[in-house]
């Protein structure tokens, strides 16, 4: 991996504004689509399955914070918030306090309108946490000036597809980190869902030219060579169908876990989406959540109902598991198996959704008062995925790219679960 390169630098001091404007303006000009117009969507079992990522990881996450500190009021911060996604996630976690800010000032306007109409649909209003609503560029502005309470204590800071905008530059990433830790309490937590730098620079080096992509997403790497790509100011241009087209940052994680340590922080762990599907659907109630917050495609489809896909690209996989499962069974367990749906991706949403990865850090350090944490709930670090982000070996990356939730469920999720 290369040095901070003059490049990267320069990336800085000439497109810095540039870049944060373009994000703004596209989150800005973004509609808020409505439910009917997400369920035609192309990517909606996509949607739906990251939305249940993080779900699992919030929930998890309050769970260990709500056990720490005894049940008290919980007070978070949603970094980089958008139009508030997460609010319900919030509320259903039970949370006192929540802070929300995001570059975008559409955004937080509509977000803070979502909040007031929970607010008011809320039949015990003194149970519902309370919001402020921020308008800042929180890879430069510092975020606790501008806060009610510039002292308020933090349990968790909650980023969620949005920290790779900062590794911009390295001002910007520290920026961005100190705006996510400052105000934890010692034993909270930062968690956050990002792109996977590995894995995007991966496909970039298997590519031919310095784009790659499918039918749902393509990433177009804004560099001159696949080689020296700079710790800061790696860009590409993330398209999303329909959602996000947007300049966007390799998040190195080795330097994030150095510059994190250098904040009191320390890595819980960090896993792809397809390691914390695998891990977390173990787990009864989130694998009944898969099925309510259908993030999963029913294969075959309901008869009348169109795949998403393309019916010999997009299901191999689920076709392969269906048939394997045939093979042995009973011809009973076969005839009653023929008349049940599997949950499947489309390969081409498989392939967008393992582009990214689930992280989690712990504030062990006070670095003003050089008090540490004592606590022993740092939470699961089994198959901590690839902590040092080196060296994955090439087979099991393979499995990593080919896999779809079809053949990585140990069982078959069927749409009813
Ligand atoms: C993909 S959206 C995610 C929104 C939300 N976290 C969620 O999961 O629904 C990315 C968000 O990051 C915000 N963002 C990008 N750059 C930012 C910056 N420099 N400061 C604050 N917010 C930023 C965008 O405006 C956008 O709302």
């Amino acid at each position: 991996m290369a040095e901070q390169t003059e490049s990267s630098k320069a990336e800085y001091s000439g497109d810095g504004q540039y870049n944060a404007d373009i994000v703004a303006k596209h989150y800005n000009q973004l509609q808020e689509s409505g439910r009917e117009a997400r369920t035609e969507s192309r990517i909606y079992y996509m949607r739906n399955f990251n939305n249940w990522i993080k779900s699992v990881l919030i929930g998890e996450t309050l769970q260990t914070i709500k056990k720490q500190r005894n049940h008290k009021g919980i007070a978070v911060l949603d970094l980089c918030s958008g139009k508030g996604g997460d609010l319900l996630k919030w509320k259903k976690g039970s949370i006192s306090r929540l802070i929300c800010t995001d570059i975008a000032e559409t955004s937080v306007e509509q977000s803070e309108v979502r909040y007031k109409e929970m607010m008011n649909r809320e039949r015990y209003k003194d149970q519902m946490f309370t919001a402020e609503f921020i308008t800042a560029d929180c890879t430069k502005a510092r975020l606790r000036e501008m806060y009610k309470d510039p002292n308020i204590k933090l349990d968790l800071c909650s980023c969620q597809f949005s920290f790779h905008y900062c590794f911009e530059s390295l001002p910007q990433a520290q920026m961005m980190l100190q705006n996510a830790v400052e105000n934890l309490h010692l034993g909270g937590y930062f968690i956050g869902s990002t792109p996977h730098a590995q894995e995007l620079v991966h496909r970039l080096r298997e590519s031919p030219d310095m784009s790659f992509g499918n039918e749902v997403y393509r990433v177009t790497f804004d560099l001159p060579d696949k080689e020296n790509i700079p710790l800061f100011g790696a860009k590409y241009n993330f398209h999303l169908e329909g959602v996000v087209d947007c300049p966007e940052f390799l998040v190195f994680f080795p330097v994030l876990i150095k510059l994190a340590e250098e904040y009191g922080m320390k890595l819980c762990f960090k896993k792809t989406f397809a390691e914390y599907f695998n891990e977390q659907i173990k787990n009864p109630e989130h694998r009944s959540l898969l099925g309510r917050m259908q993030a999963l495609e029913p294969y075959p489809p309901d008869r009348g109902t169109e795949l998403m896909g393309l019916k010999n690209i997009d299901y191999k996989s689920a076709d392969e598991f269906i048939q394997e499962a045939g093979q042995t069974e009973s011809s009973d367990d076969r005839h009653r198996r023929r008349q049940q749906q599997i949950g499947t991706l489309s390969k081409a949403e498989w392939e967008a959704i393992t582009l990214y990865c689930v992280f989690a850090f712990q504030k062990v350090k006070d670095m003003k008062t050089g008090e540490t944490w004592s606590g022993s709930d740092i939470p699961s670090v089994e198959g901590q995925g690839n902590v040092s982000g080196e060296a994955i070996d090439s087979k099991r990356k393979r499995r990593l790219d080919e896999a779809t939730p079809s053949d990585a469920t140990e069982e078959k999720v069927a749409k009813s679960s």
